[in-house]
């Protein structure tokens, strides 16, 4: 399968977001990845349903919605409603894992998990097969443009062995500093997905970097 692009918006210009999402939609996004935050899991609030069924309603790409917030279980299906195809909640917010993973599936989302840089992967062996997307953190979440973590890189082979011991579909995505230096490495490791945030809307020209960022070859 070819890699996937999924910038996120949460880099993007808020004052304009129609025209920025009217932007990727033109580009060459697999995924717009769209980053909630709570407060409280992470330090820092960015939006909430209102703004992702906004974005929605203008994007022709399915929405990777990332959810940084506690209790996750309380909102799956809002954020079903307000438009989200993926919706992945954070290892670390989810006592009852499984039983999230299963309120997402009923809700018609494809299931994600993200883990903090911290939090090894061998703690996903028992529902790798229920998850259809896991998303390495290679910052800390809770804002954009933040230096990317090397570690990464161990973490994705590490996935990539224990999904294919389980004969698991699961995608591994990467979130966090990936800009066109790392990117080969991400891939050549084993990632299928990158969240691409400052890296893109900061570029001079946001429609080329998602191309040049979807055409690497490794
Ligand atoms: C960080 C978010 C990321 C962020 C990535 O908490 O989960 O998705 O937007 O931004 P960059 O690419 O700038 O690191
Ligand atoms: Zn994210």
């Amino acid at each position: 399968m070819p890699h996937l692009i999924a910038p996120s918006v949460l880099a993007a210009n808020f004052g304009q977001m129609d025209h920025d999402v009217e932007m990727l939609n033109q580009s060459a996004t697999d995924w717009i990845h769209v980053d909630v935050m709570d407060g409280r899991f992470v330090p820092n609030i960015s939006f909430g349903f209102p703004v992702v069924h906004a974005i929605q309603k203008v994007a022709q790409k399915p929405l990777d919605v990332h959810l940084m917030i506690e209790q996750p279980e309380r909102y799956i299906e809002q954020f079903r409603e307000a438009g989200a195809e993926n919706i992945t909640v954070h290892y670390e917010a989810c006592p009852h894992l499984h039983r999230t993973l299963q309120q997402i599936k009923a809700a018609g989302a494809k299931t994600g998990v993200a883990l903090n840089p911290h939090t090894p992967v061998a703690l996903l062996a028992d529902v790798i097969q229920d998850i259809d997307l896991v998303c390495l953190m290679s910052v800390n979440p809770g804002f954009g443009g933040q230096k990317f973590i090397p570690h990464t890189y161990q973490k994705i082979k590490e996935l990539k062995s224990m999904i294919q011991e389980r004969e698991s579909r699961c995608l591994i995505e990467i979130d966090g500093g990936v800009n066109l230096e790392n990117a080969p490495l991400l891939l050549s490791a084993g990632a299928d997905v990158l969240v691409a945030g400052s890296f893109v809307f900061n570029s001079k020209d946001p429609v080329q970097t998602i191309q040049d960022l979807k055409q690497l070859s490794f």
